[in-house]
This record gives C-alpha cells, structure tokens and sequence, in this order.
C-alpha cells in the first residue's frame, strides 16, 4: 500500500485512482517491470506511464512570479499554483509560499512543502535579507536612506516601527530595498509614507540567491541544498547609500 500512499500524495490521483492505475499496469520501474501494490523501489525508479516521478517532499521551488497572480489558494482568479503542474495542488503536505508576494508585485517567490525551512527563511532572526527593486512615481526626496534605516519607522495603523531596512537609490525613481521582515504592503507603504507611490515592485534576492537570470516571467525550477544554504548566507555589505545628485 506504500505506493498507493506515495502516488496519493504526490498528487496523481485519489487511493482509488492510483490504485487503478498501478492494477492497469501504468506505474512501472526504470526497466519497464510492472509494479504491485506491494512493491516500492527507490522513488528514482518509479515511472507513472513512462514518466519520471515528480520530486518527494520536501520540496522546494523558486517561481519568478508574474503581476497578477496572487498567493493564495483560494482566490477566484489567477493564483500561483496555475503556474505549477496541476497536481502540485494536490500534494500532501502541500507547497505554499514562503511568504507572499502582492498580486501587484513579481519576482523572487519560494514556494516549499517544508513547514520548517519556511519558517527559518522569513523569522527576522535568520537575517535573510529580501531585496526589493521598487520603480517610484515621483523623484526620491534623499530622506529615504536614513528613514528606512532609522529603526523608528511606522506604517499607518500599527503599534511596532519597522525594522531598519536598507535603500539604495539607482536612479531619480528606481531603487532597491532590503527588508529583514515581511509586513502586509511594506515597501509600498514605506514609500507611500514618504509621498510616494510605487509603480512597480520586483524581489530579485533572498540573502545571497538572487532570482535566476534564466528563469523565464511564469516559470519555476527545484531548488536544490546549495540554492538553499544562500538563502541564509548574508549579503556581501549593508545596501545604503545617498540618492545620486538632483534628487
Ligand atoms: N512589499 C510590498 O509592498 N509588496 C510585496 O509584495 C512585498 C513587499
């Protein structure tokens, strides 16, 4: 029944289904050999009509997330998990995102079914570091850096400041923003409370990985234990520094 079990939450189907499946003949070892209910190989062996076995829990993915789509699961619209496999959504446990990016933003999202990692990516007290590349509607005023980095910020209807954050600005309206917290809003709402709005928000790191070049808008890859330990390795210097003249 292992395998049974094993298809069941890799999401290809119900008990019943998969147990159809495996009475059909469909699920197979490397060599071709028909497998019973009874047998488990290694997972790198097991083929579903022919095909590889998607990857055992736990899992983690980076997906270079478009505009538009949100990070919920129950949201009518678009959502992140139509950019994964369809029965990705079905796995047991479950990929959800290690924190959330607004529908309005795109970039860098980690998605893993590994309860444990998420919760070391996002606590403050692993310093893992999220960068923001943020587009403004109007010219930086040159206050930013020390407002951000001042540990005394607040965000309208909250009782903590924020904690320092760093700035660098990369031209008139762009500039790129490093958090070691994850608010509701926040780098749209640090820039709103010095009169600004962003018109665009991109994450492009998380400590020492950056979103791959060759990561298409839409698409995802597994990421694998290297790609993990730079989530946690700090970045190369503190981001500050004073906006170029004329702002
Ligand atoms: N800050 C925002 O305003 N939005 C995000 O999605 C992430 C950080």
């Amino acid at each position: 029944m292992k395998l049974i079990k094993l298809l069941a939450n890799l999401g290809y189907g119900s008990r019943k289904e998969v147990q159809r499946w495996v009475r059909a003949g469909w699920v197979t070892d490397a060599g071709g050999r028909i497998l019973k209910e009874t047998d488990l190989p290694p997972h790198a062996d097991i083929r579903v009509r022919g095909e590889v076995l998607d990857p055992p829990s736990p899992l983690t993915l980076v997906l270079n997330k478009p505009v538009g789509y949100t990070c919920s699961t129950d949201d009518p619209g678009a959502t992140i998990y139509d950019l994964l496999p369809e029965r990705f959504a079905h796995r047991n446990p479950l990929l959800h995102s290690v924190g959330r990016l607004d529908k309005d933003t795109s970039g860098l999202l980690l998605m893993t079914d590994d309860g444990k990692l998420s919760h070391r990516i996002i606590h403050p007290k692993s310093h893992c570091a999220k960068v923001y590349h943020a587009v403004l509607d109007r010219p930086l005023s040159g206050e930013e850096a020390a407002v951000f980095a001042s540990g005394e910020m607040m965000l309208q209807g909250e009782a903590k400041p924020l904690l320092p954050a760093g700035f660098e600005a990369l031209s008139e309206k762009e500039a790129h923003v490093t958090l070691h917290e994850g608010r509701y809003h926040q780098v749209r709402r640090m820039f709103a409370a010095m009169g600004n709005h962003v018109v665009a928000l991109r994450r492009i790191s998380i400590g020492s990985f950056s979103l791959p070049v060759d990561l298409p808008e839409g698409e995802w890859r597994i990421m694998d234990d290297d790609d993990i330990a730079l989530l946690f390795r700090p970045l190369d210097s503190v981001r500050s520094s004073v906006p170029p003249s004329g702002c």
